[in-house]
């Protein structure tokens, strides 16, 4: 648990209120709900003053997770708590063992390679995310998708 502020926590996704917060968030921030209730990886929220403010998550494919529901609430967004969550997603997912992390943006292609996502052609992506909503079509084509080592050697 990451202590965020005051009364701030960064942690694991609670109970279905939270849960239901989270779907808020998202739908705001015109973020994909499509295979949201099946995500089987790290599912990280922070959480201020009680209420649920930004989440990230964690789709485990095999080998490889996709980054995916990376919100912050519009109020706090530029201070840092969008970085909190993808670093301590990047963690979660290399605790969990996963070798490496893919992601698909519209909107934050500019951001993520800060934490060392490199853009990907779709035909390079492993076959195992084919499974996932995103790649299903949740996702535009036009969505860049951008790859992550975990790794040695991935
Ligand atoms: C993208 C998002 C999660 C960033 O969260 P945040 O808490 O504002 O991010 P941070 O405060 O950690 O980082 C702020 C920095 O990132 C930059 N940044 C934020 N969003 C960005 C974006 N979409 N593209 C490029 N840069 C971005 C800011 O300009 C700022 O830069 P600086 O450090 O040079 O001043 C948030 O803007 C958001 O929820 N957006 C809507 C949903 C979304 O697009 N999710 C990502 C796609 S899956």
């Amino acid at each position: 648990m990451t202590v965020v502020g005051v009364d701030g926590v960064l942690r694991p996704l609670g109970d279905e209120t939270e849960g239901l917060a989270l779907r808020r968030l998202l739908a705001e921030a015109g973020l994909t709900l499509e295979g949201f209730d099946a995500i089987d990886g790290p599912l990280l929220v922070v959480v201020l003053g009680g209420e649920v403010v930004g989440g990230a998550a964690v789709e485990r494919w095999g080998a490889a997770g996709l980054l995916r529901s990376v919100v912050v609430a519009e109020p706090l967004r530029g201070r840092g708590v969008g970085s909190l969550l993808v670093g301590a997603a990047i963690e979660a997912a290399r605790a969990a063992g996963l070798d490496e992390l893919y992601l698909l943006t519209e909107t934050a292609d500019d951001w993520f390679p800060r934490f060392g996502f490199a853009p990907v052609a779709r035909e390079d992506l492993p076959a195992a995310l084919g499974g996932s909503a995103e790649l299903r079509g949740a996702c535009p084509e036009s969505a860049m998708a951008m790859r992550l080592a975990l790794t040695r050697g991935a």
